[in-house]
């Protein structure tokens, strides 16, 4: 298995919640690095950018509004296996579906406001690290 790299994304929910330490701790105790970290408050262009895959989707201006209402905590994760390992520490997109012990069951309220967002494939993230560590040195 390769070691790989994934995006995370705290959303305004949790971070709102004070569940940035009780997310990274589920991070960490799964094995997985944080290798660079940052705070910000989105722009809605930023979160459009992002979530460009979902513009066609009902649900995108609700995400965009979510998305940019609060400060967020962006994360570029490293491990072995490190996409499909973060998926299984957050749990499902929805929190009611999530696995007991994951950030969602644990973090999240609803579909929408699910407390993390982690990179679907290789090229997602890819793509995800890029957009918001630019140029960055991660190794
Ligand atoms: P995320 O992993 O950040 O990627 C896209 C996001 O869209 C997803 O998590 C959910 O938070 C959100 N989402 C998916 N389905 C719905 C929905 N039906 N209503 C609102 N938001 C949704």
């Amino acid at each position: 298995m390769a070691t790989e790299r994934t995006l995370s994304i705290i959303k305004p929910d949790a971070v709102e919640k004070n569940h940035i330490g009780g997310v990274v701790a589920l991070i960490e105790g799964a094995g997985l690095k944080v290798k660079a970290m940052r705070m910000t408050q989105l722009t809605k262009a930023q979160a459009q950018g992002f979530y460009a895959v979902h513009k066609e989707r009902p649900f995108f201006g609700e995400l965009v509004d979510f998305m940019t209402r609060s400060p967020v905590v962006i994360m570029c994760l490293e491990g072995e296996n490190a996409i499909a390992r973060y998926r299984d520490v957050m749990g499902a997109t929805d929190p009611k579906k999530a696995a007991e012990g994951t950030i969602r069951k644990q973090f999240g309220s609803n579909i929408g406001e699910n407390a993390s967002h982690g990179s679907d494939a290789k090229e997602t993230a890819a793509f995800e690290i890029g957009y918001f560590f630019p140029g960055f040195e991660i190794g």
